[in-house]
């Protein structure tokens, strides 16, 4: 360590890359079984290389969950992975995210009296309590899982949606979905609910821009959200690859929109995207539709594939960009001094209900 008191975070972006991984390393190494570094896929390579676990949100949720002997978990990923983590986790653990600031603008477009709001208005319609099972996709705040947990719904992630679809269907008649419209639709069509039963509700639009009679016919209510990275995909992408490598594969994550995942070959969560290029003989090729930093990680660590990247431009999620060296060492090097940094810590009402959803979710997949 070079200072006795921990540093200023401005103080790091003096740094040159190699001295911050020496001093990351340092604090490491001081901190040793205390400390458990959870990184998501998404992460820029500098920061994903400290990582003593990774995975996808499910896989992440799991790692969380697992009462592991640290002390500390440093999240390195988004806002609403490390409210999972500190929901999940031991109640003497602690859980850090290095930028405050790494959000999700996915997790932002559905809030609690948004959806309070539209659980009503669909509650003048139909009996909700008795007839639609509230699902939220992982990427969203503590409070909406805590919704799912007192309304007897649950929370699914990009690698489980099919199976909790399938659950939620043998509880009740209906579903209301949110916030990623893509992930609903995507799962639900592929387990075979007609577009006619599927239906968008818009919040800011009375009774969601929907009649009474289409909602009485919905089997899926959709939320209108989605994500900024992944709608920049688009089935003229898929098409082009097709054109120029007859034998490429397309792989695409499920919160591409309907049109680019119906042309994929394969669709899956970060994890299952990597399962697929892993899995496949050397030679292979594939045009991915996910995050940038996934793809040329994939690409580096096996050279013995062709792999692009199925956007034509940078797709890249700047919220988990956010989380860079300087604020994993800055992180760290308070720890090690004993201070506490960027502590997540969801109400314990609201966890308490947000654990039963997710609970209910880990034990279905
Ligand atoms: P995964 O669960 O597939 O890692 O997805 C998380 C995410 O935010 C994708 O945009
Ligand atoms: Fe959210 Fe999209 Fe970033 Fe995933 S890629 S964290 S859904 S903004």
């Amino acid at each position: 360590m070079h200072t006795t008191s921990p540093p200023s975070l401005e103080s790091l972006y003096q740094l040159t890359d190699w001295e911050l991984d020496q001093r990351i390393q340092a604090a490491r190494n001081r901190l040793g079984e205390d400390l458990v570094i959870l990184c998501h896929h998404y992460q820029r390579e500098e920061v994903y290389k400290f990582a003593d676990l990774t995975g996808d949100s499910l896989k992440l949720s799991r790692l969380a969950s697992q009462r592991s002997q640290a002390k500390t978990i440093v999240f390195c990923g988004v806002h609403f992975m490390a409210e999972v983590a500190d929901i999940l986790s031991a109640p003497d653990q602690i859980t850090l995210l290095p930028d405050l600031a790494a959000g999700c603008s996915m997790a932002d477009m559905a809030d609690l009296p948004q959806v309070v709001a539209a659980w009503k208005e669909l509650g003048r319609v139909l009996p909700v309590e008795t007839q639609v099972t509230p699902i939220t996709y992982v990427n969203s705040t503590a409070e909406l899982k805590a919704f799912c947990g007192q309304h007897q719904g649950t929370v699914c992630t990009s690698s489980n949606a099919g199976k909790i679809l399938e659950w939620a269907f043998s509880q009740r008649p209906k579903v209301l979905f949110f916030p990623d419209q893509h992930l609903g639709r995507n799962s639900a069509k592929r387990m075979g609910i007609p577009l006619e039963e599927i239906v968008l509700y818009q919040p800011d639009l009375p009774l969601g821009g929907l009649t009474e009679a289409a909602i009485r016919k919905a089997r899926v209510i959709l939320w209108n959200g989605y994500c900024s990275v992944h709608q920049m995909f688009q089935p003229a992408h898929v098409e082009l690859f097709r054109k120029r490598i007859p034998d490429v594969r397309i792989v695409v994550h499920p919160e591409c929109s309907m049109e680019v995942c119906d042309l994929a070959d394969d669709l899956g969560s970060t994890e299952q995207i990597q399962q697929v290029v892993r899995s496949a003989p050397p030679g292979s090729r594939f045009a991915i539709g996910t995050e940038l930093n996934l793809v040329n990680r994939l690409k580096h660590e096996m050279p013995d594939r062709d792999i692009h990247f199925l956007c034509p431009t940078i797709c890249m999620c700047s919220t988990m960009f956010r989380i860079d060296t300087q604020h994993l060492c800055w992180t760290l090097e308070n720890l090690v001094q004993g201070q506490v940094v960027n502590r997540i810590t969801v109400p314990k009402r609201e966890a308490v209900l947000a654990k039963t959803a997710l609970e209910r979710m880990l034990q279905v997949c």
